[in-house]
């Protein structure tokens, strides 16, 4: 036998453990969080590693040669619904635990039930696991969604032997877990939600996902106190995290993968939420760009690049005198300490007196940006707003600027030349340095720019 159970106090935030009571985490900051926890109440048998003994031994390894290997993206399985395919990086991969996050009633219960509609009628039994809603509960929301699905098996549990146990019985082909922090493990003596629970709740499924080759979708909450364990405790166990951006009172949802084992990180994908679920919107640029004011200052268009596709957004400025003797400095979607960067640079490069000014920027549609190429049209939005001076509807803007008002070339460029050429747009301003190879765009006229104080002469 092996130690019996001792009480160690554990970070509810970062995880961070210690003997005794801390007021502040000494890891990461946070004051109060420290909670009681007790280890595993005793050892298990060997060879016992599943939950409750489920049967999940870990076999005898052998290393393998690299070469004799087989491939295996051939494999993946095609949720059917093409936005979320796009994120995950072309499709399910069998054996992958994949975490999906964001704000309480972002929609998160409602795509994956989505999802297990699609695989079901695909063929293959989806076992979803409510520890939130009823079954009731699960299929009036199924009857909005109308979801007919034949092979999908609902099962309202929150105990982790017992689910091990279900699964065991009927082997489903794919499990959904909504949400890991209503599941607790009865190894663990914690509360559901503690850090620990949630790590050793996530740690079998990953057993099982990787035993099995079942995927396994675990949808975690994100909550701002940090008194349940969020799915930030659980970045490093699961094979790819997916977030859910936007704000509740937008329609628009992007889910964004930021880690992907098997695709690129920071792919997203972009849906709408209508009376009937989730929608996946085909062309996002046309979207985000519906709703721009015509003629106004302070708007203009920059093209972006999310993942591996591009995205042309709108990016406001409000400049306004401050009541105050220092202005304030907001932003929503787009990092504020770049911001504040990008004003000191056109306050001593361009002479912009903006110190006694509020300056505030958005970017619409709720999406965040946080690639440097998106500079250029945030500083163009602020000086447009300044002068009040509108830029012309028909011209798009992209490129990172550096601190001596130098514009710095950006990747992918001519992917973003292209989406604003297809969108109609008559001019794009951008880096000279990736200005080859685009003379040639029908209808665009391309002018590359090597600073600020050029583009802005040519925007205005
Ligand atoms: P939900 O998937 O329950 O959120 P989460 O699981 O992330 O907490 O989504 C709930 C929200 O979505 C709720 O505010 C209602 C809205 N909604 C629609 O607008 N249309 C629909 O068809 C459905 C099912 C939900
Ligand atoms: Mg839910």
């Amino acid at each position: 036998m092996a130690k019996a159970s001792a009480t160690i106090y554990v970070c509810q935030k970062c995880g961070n453990q210690s003997r005794k009571w801390l007021g502040k985490c000494p890891d990461c900051g946070e004051w109060n969080s420290f909670v009681e926890e007790r280890a595993r109440v005793a050892a298990k048998k060997e060879g016992a590693r599943g939950a409750g003994g489920g049967g999940f031994r870990l076999r005898e390894v052998e290393p393998v040669a690299y070469s004799a290997i087989e491939s295996q993206d051939d494999t993946r399985v095609a949720s059917g619904i093409e936005e979320f395919d796009r994120v995950l990086g072309g499709g399910i991969v069998p054996g992958s635990l994949i975490l999906i996050g964001g704000d309480p009633g972002i929609g998160k219960s409602t795509l994956l039930l989505q999802v297990a509609d699609k695989l079901s009628a695909g063929g293959s039994t989806v076992l979803y696991i409510s520890g939130e809603e009823s079954e009731r509960q699960i299929k009036l929301r199924g009857e909005r969604l109308s979801v007919e699905a034949e092979n999908l098996y609902l099962l309202p549990e929150t105990n982790l032997e017992n689910i091990f146990h279900e699964i065991e019985r009927m082997t489903p082909g794919t499990v959904i877990v909504d949400s890991i922090q209503t599941v607790f493990s009865g190894n663990i003596e914690s509360a559901p939600g503690s850090v620990s629970q949630v790590r050793e709740v996530a740690g079998q499924f990953l057993l099982l996902a990787k035993n099995r080759g079942i995927p396994v979708f675990l949808i975690g909450h994100v909550t701002k106190e940090g008194s349940i364990a969020g799915p930030k405790a659980l970045e490093h166990i699961v094979d790819t995290v997916l977030y859910f951006e936007g704000e509740r009172h937008h329609n628009h949802r992007i889910v964004r993968a930021t880690k992907n084992r098997f695709g690129a990180a920071n792919e997203v994908g972009v849906f709408e939420m209508t009376g009937t679920g989730l929608v996946a919107v085909a062309n996002p640029s046309e979207v985000f760009l519906a709703e721009r004011p015509k003629g106004a200052s302070g708007s203009i268009v920059t093209a972006c690049m999310e993942g591996t596709r591009p995205v042309l957004l709108e990016i406001q400025a409000l400049v306004s005198g401050s009541k105050y003797g220092t202005g304030r400095r907001m932003a929503q979607g787009f990092d504020v300490n770049r911001l504040a960067l990008l004003i000191a640079m056109m306050e001593k490069r361009l002479g912009f007196h903006l110190m006694g000014d509020d300056v505030f920027v958005n970017i619409a549609g709720g999406l965040e940006v946080d690639e440097p190429a998106a500079d250029l049209g945030v500083v163009a939005a602020i000086a447009s707003s300044f002068k009040n001076l509108p830029i012309d509807s028909h011209t798009a803007v992209f490129g990172e600027v550096g601190l001596t008002g130098e514009v710095r070339g950006a990747l992918q460029a001519q992917t973003r030349a292209r989406e604003a050429q297809s969108l109609g747009f008559k001019k794009i301003i951008m880096p000279a340095s990736n200005t080859t190879g685009l003379e040639r765009l029908l209808g665009l006229r391309v002018v590359g720019v090597r600073s600020v104080e050029e583009a802005l002469d040519e925007l205005f």
